[in-house]
């Protein structure tokens, strides 16, 4: 399996809309046996909690069910689980840097790496402002999402 973790502050907005967006992908891709897929926060305070309903109402209009997911932390431990630990903004990774173990800190990288346009290299939070900060996530969001499937099929010949 190759293991992929979305990573934002929080964990209710945008990493979970990656999560759901990837997912969905992966299963259009008949690969749901072979990529594992979760996210996390690098804070506390939305543990247990479902993701934040704009979100889970943006997208839900493109047809992605966030329903089900719950905030976690994100921990060392981690590094060993996932080989792709793509994190929303810069501060997410050096959140995780901070965390990583010895020579597993490669794994840590800004999703946006994956996208195909390069103008931008982090996910705008979109916590404190209005409905379209979370259009703009989606959209970016899913670029990207293509980008990292495509990589990783090259990666590891699936
Ligand atoms: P996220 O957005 O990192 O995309 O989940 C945020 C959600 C909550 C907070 C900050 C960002 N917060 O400060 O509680």
């Amino acid at each position: 399996m190759v293991g992929v973790l979305f990573v934002c502050l929080g964990n209710i907005c945008r990493s979970p809309a990656a999560e759901g967006i990837f997912t969905d992908m992966v299963h259009q891709a008949g690969l749901q046996g072979r990529i594992h897929i979760d996210s996390a926060g690098t804070g506390d305070w939305h543990v247990g909690h479902a993701p934040d309903p704009r979100m889970i109402e943006a997208a839900g209009v493109r047809g992605i069910d966030l329903t089900p997911l719950r905030g976690r932390q994100v921990s060392a431990q981690d590094f060993h689980d996932f080989h792709y630990l793509l994190a929303m903004d810069k501060r997410n990774l050096s959140g995780l840097h901070s965390l990583a173990p010895q020579g597993l800190a490669e794994r840590a990288q800004l999703f946006l790496n994956f996208a195909p346009e390069k103008r931008l290299m982090e996910v705008p939070d979109p916590y404190y402002g209005g409905p379209d900060g979370f259009e703009h996530v989606l959209d970016l969001v899913e670029a990207a999402s293509t980008g990292l499937l495509n990589q990783i099929r090259t990666e590891h010949g699936l």
